[in-house]
């Protein structure tokens, strides 16, 4: 039941120094930028720096000519381009202060927008595994906003997973120190910030990864239970006969094929100084830890991937993880509802008919549209027992979203703009890109069962019927549904994205609940009054 031990993300460090003043770096980084085209004729050398202007002096006193080296490696300073100088190269390297180097890199940061410097982080990152330490400038001139791309990138770059009997087929670079940001000691804030929605993304993809032969709802739970212990969240875990008592009976339904019984998690976590008045954001993941379809089962290539089936509920766990680092100032419950969708003598069977929390019922048509039925037990009881001012859920929901929008984007749905614009926001901010779609209403028809409330597999525009499915279980309340089937996995190695499991979502969720006013402009139930400032009055109504 324990974690594959796993390798460490590098540690990142800033200093006010310039790149040759900090001793003992294995590998100095410089930026490289295209230079902007004026002429349109013949192209121009790329600039190197800035936050290295001393070392290239002292370079070129040597005689090195790095733009030499630029050209023979082909980088013109696009986002992720990589040309490497050998130290042998380099002159007389004890005149700068390195005896210890190895090799000079210039990356190239393009445009720098966030993008291309979470590409340049990432890219240095893959150039750098397996080394100590490395001392960049990338960093010099970044804001905030870039300074945390940047650290995304580092660190999701590293990125290893591995249950190898030996070590780990790479190691992340131990060390990176950001070099030549005068103001560092005043940035220690947002570095901080940076690290953990970085952690946080690498947790996601971690438990994303773990096997099924070990990942189980109640290994999910006891996860859980460690994020709690260490970031001082509140947990409950309620089991199958909890569930099964207080009417879970999606969740219940879903997970009874399986030897191992489902769980739903609960955990909590206050902004410091919190009253009831306080915003209250409920995100609820989808936690099915393997997904065969069940008696609708899936073909052994639709099965492959499917461990990666409970991203969502990972990502909620880590997200939850990382609040109080990103200093979020609304209060937020996390639920993940977690079940092995498996074949068994027990399996529910196409026709039979589930009744989740609070009364709804759903004809169960495909045992493989298995995520919206334990969504539904865990929004219906969110919006039931909590007292949300917004709801959010995360799930790997529909094939049908990754025809809609490939592999690149993550599906989102909403009730309310104001929502839908923080998260749009910050998925572009966090690098983990969604696109808005539709909740069209003259599809709600296809939902009709001749049994129940609702077919749980009605066809049509996949995502937007599963979404119509689920929107039936918020209460009114200001709901955004992400569909992250299409992002959450990478066929290949790109940008900070490794192949395999992504963990997409906890970077659009960070980016979002550590901004100062999370539920800005959101309406109330049915899109009412202001929630924040009506919310406590529609508390004590109901
Ligand atoms: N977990 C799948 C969705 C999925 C597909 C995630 C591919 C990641 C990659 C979900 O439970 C599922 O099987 N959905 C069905 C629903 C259908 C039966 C209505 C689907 O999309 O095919
Ligand atoms: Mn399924
Ligand atoms: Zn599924």
């Amino acid at each position: 039941m324990l974690m594959p031990h796993q390798v460490e993300p590098p540690t990142i460090a800033l200093s006010a120094l310039d790149p040759h003043e900090v001793a003992e770096a294995e590998i100095i980084a410089l930026a490289v930028a295209p230079r902007p085209d004026t002429s349109g004729s013949t192209p121009e050398a790329p600039l190197i720096g800035p936050g290295a202007e001393q070392l290239l002096d002292r370079l070129d006193d040597a005689g090195v000519d790095l733009f030499a080296w630029l050209e023979h490696a082909g980088c013109a300073g696009a986002a992720g381009q990589v040309a490497e100088v050998p130290a042998v190269a380099l002159g007389d390297l004890t005149a700068l202060g390195h005896p210890g180097l190895t090799r000079l890199l210039l990356v190239g940061v393009g445009a720098e927008t966030s993008t291309d410097l979470r590409r340049a982080g990432a890219a240095l990152a893959r150039r750098t595994r397996d080394c100590g330490s490395v001392v960049t400038t990338l960093a010099a001139g970044c804001d905030d906003a870039l300074l945390g791309a940047l650290v995304e990138g580092l660190v999701l770059g590293s990125f290893v997973f591995h249950m190898k009997s030996g070590k780990a087929p790479h190691t992340p670079v131990a060390q990176v120190v950001l070099a030549a940001v005068p103001d560092a000691e005043d940035r220690g804030a947002a570095l901080t910030r940076a690290c953990a929605v970085a952690g946080a993304a690498w947790l996601s993809r971690t438990l994303a990864l773990v096997p099924s032969n070990i990942k189980n709802p109640a290994w999910l739970a006891a996860q859980a239970e460690r994020v709690a212990e260490s970031s001082g969240l509140e947990i409950e875990v309620y089991d199958e006969h909890a569930l099964a008592a207080q009417g879970f009976g999606g969740i219940v339904g879903v997970g009874q094929g399986s030897a191992t019984p489902p769980r739903l998690v609960r955990l909590a976590y206050d902004p410091p100084g919190a009253t009831r008045s306080t915003p209250h954001v409920v995100l609820v993941g989808k936690g099915i830890t393997f997904d065969t379809g069940g008696l609708s089962i899936k073909s052994s290539d639709g099965m492959s991937t499917m461990k990666r089936d409970m991203t969502g509920g990972g990502v909620v766990l880590a997200t939850m993880g990382a609040l109080a680092e990103v200093g979020c100032p609304v209060r937020v419950t996390g639920l993940i509802a977690a079940a092995e969708n498996a074949v068994g003598e027990s399996s529910i069977r196409p026709g039979d008919v589930l009744r989740h929390h609070g009364g709804r019922t759903s004809e169960v048509t495909n045992t493989d549209a298995e995520g919206r039925l334990v969504m539904a037990d865990a929004l219906a009881y969110a919006a039931a027992e909590l007292e949300p001012t917004v709801l959010v859920d995360v799930a790997t929901l529909t094939g049908a979203v990754k025809l809609a929008l490939g592999l690149r984007t993550g599906g989102l749905f909403a009730t309310d703009d104001a929502l839908a614009g923080h998260l749009l926001d910050a998925g572009a901010a966090g690098g983990e890109p969604l696109w808005r779609m539709p909740l069209i209403e003259d599809y709600e028809p296809l939902l009709d069962s001749e049994v129940a409330d609702a077919d749980n597999a009605p066809g049509g525009a996949g995502a937007i019927t599963a979404a119509l499915f689920l929107r039936h279980f918020t209460g009114g309340l200001p709901w955004a549904h992400l569909d992250v089937a299409s992002v959450g996995d990478s066929p290949v190695d790109v940008g900070e994205w490794s192949l395999g499991a992504t963990g997409f979502g906890s970077r659009v969720l960070l980016h979002w609940l550590g901004s100062a006013e999370p539920v800005a402009g959101v309406r109330g139930r049915d899109g009412g009054r202001d929630a924040g400032r009506f919310g406590w009055l529609r508390a004590l109504a109901r």
